[in-house]
């Protein structure tokens, strides 16, 4: 019977400092759930020297990350440098030598991920990735265990915060995008490079990391469309509020269930800026908070809420991921949940549904010269590709210069909506914006 389950911790930054602080101040908590203590038995770092405030034993840090994943004392190691490279290597070299293997790196999962669950499921080895989506919201143990009895076919998610954040700020004080950015650089919501945030792809690794647990395929990253908020204007956030509607950043995912425009073996995937209901609950998610809305065919609608960065909320989900290993280690069950909620030998390889083929109803914003006939010409246009208006919004009048022109469309295809707005734009100076809707 082992007397304790030894912790060696790769990355001793935000949040490997919420990480080492949990273990700390709830020792004896979390020894009354696993039965034993967990000791950390070393840190790796660049920097060894800064302090982080915490009171440790300095002896337990270094620079070698190799000996602290060889160090027989280390029972789990944990990744918390994000990236590709040199994590990777780093998490190969623990599974290899068949330690368990927490991280949050959700690119490297998202990138490499058939690679590492394969390399665990060799090996033996549990792998926990909680933090990986999401924060200290527990939305991988609730699909991976939870939901084990439901076919999932919906999640909805606001899950880059950055983003939520910025759509946040620029609909309640209808500040431009740059500014807006800029002041959550300051505040310290944003990264000096925003980009992986802003341009959607954070979003899209985490989206490709829930799809994989909900509908137990893996995804092609590059195949998810990813479209950020860097084109969103005060103007398109005043327009949704006048059609009843709120813009968010949503990784959308759906999987057949019945439904004839998503034919069985294809499933949806894809991550842009979203109108959905005011009244809807995703709606009222601002901020930096997270949100995953989830369908199931028995349960229905299942909604997980919380912070989804930060250096405590995500060491929370790191040490609860710790501590389901360590009790898997004291009553040798490790494996007991396969890696990827589906067992592997189970998982199939599913369709993506070509974007083009995407049926919803949009929101266009095209910017025209106000003259007589303008809004006929569009909508002759749009009528031609098969396009029906719903409602159009015109403000202000500026006879002979330029003005917004909103519209709200019926449903329509993906590719009769590119193929109006291209023929639209050949007699156009300015881009079109397109939002697409989802009303469920
Ligand atoms: N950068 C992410 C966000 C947090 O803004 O939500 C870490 O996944």
């Amino acid at each position: 019977m082992k007397q304790r389950i030894g912790i060696g911790i790769i990355g001793f930054g935000t949040v490997g400092c919420g990480v080492v602080k949990i273990l700390i101040d709830q020792a004896e908590l979390i020894r009354r759930r696993v039965g034993i203590p967990l000791e950390i038995v070393g840190i790796a770092d660049q920097d060894i020297t800064s302090d982080r405030g915490i009171a440790l034993d300095r002896g337990i840090l270094t620079t070698d990350v190799k000996r602290l994943i060889d160090n027989p004392q280390t029972d789990i190691v944990v990744e918390l440098i994000g990236g590709l490279e040199p994590a990777k290597q780093f998490i190969v070299a623990a599974l290899t030598k068949g330690k368990p293997l927490v991280t949050a790196n959700k690119a490297l999962l998202a990138v490499h991920g058939e690679e590492i669950y394969a390399t665990a499921q060799q090996y033996g080895v549990d792998i926990g990735f909680e933090a990986s989506v999401g924060g200290g919201m527990p939305i991988i143990r609730t699909l991976r265990e939870g939901l084990a009895g439901e076919k999932v076919h919906t999640i909805y998610g606001i899950i880059n915060g950055t983003a939520n954040y910025i759509l946040t700020k620029m609909n309640e004080e209808e500040v431009p995008f740059q500014e807006v950015v800029a002041e959550a650089q300051r505040a310290g919501f944003a990264e000096a490079d925003p980009s992986t945030d802003i341009e959607g792809l954070d979003s899209a690794h985490k989206l490709a990391i829930l799809i994989n647990l909900a509908f137990g395929t893996p995804v092609n990253l590059g195949d998810v469309y990813t479209e950020g908020v860097t084109s969103i204007t005060s103007l398109d956030l005043e327009a949704a509020r006048e059609f009843g509607y709120t813009i968010k950043l949503l990784g959308i995912a759906k999987w057949s269930c019945g439904d004839a425009r998503l034919p069985q073996g294809q499933i949806e995937a894809r991550v842009h800026p979203t109108m959905i209901p005011n009244h809807s609950p995703l709606a009222q998610v601002n901020g930096v908070f997270n949100a995953i809305h989830l369908v199931g065919e028995s349960v229905g609608d299942i909604m997980v809420y919380g912070r989804g960065a930060g250096s405590l909320p995500t060491g929370s989900a790191v040490v609860g991921d710790l501590i389901d290993i360590a009790r898997n280690l004291v009553t040798k069950a490790c494996v007991r949940v396969p890696h990827c909620s589906f067992q592997p030998d189970a998982r199939e390889m599913l369709r993506l549904k070509p974007m083009a083929e995407l049926c919803c109803a949009y929101y266009l914003r095209f910017t025209v010269q106000d003259t007589p006939g303008i809004l006929s010409q569009l909508a002759g246009i749009l009528g031609d590709h098969d396009i029906s208006i719903a409602s159009v919004l015109q403000r202000g009048r500026e006879r002979g210069g330029k003005v917004p022109v909103v519209m709200i469309t019926h449903e329509a295809t993906e590719h009769n909506i590119q193929a109006a707005i291209q023929k639209i734009e050949g007699n156009l100076s300015e881009r079109t914006m397109i939002i697409r809707i989802e009303s469920q």
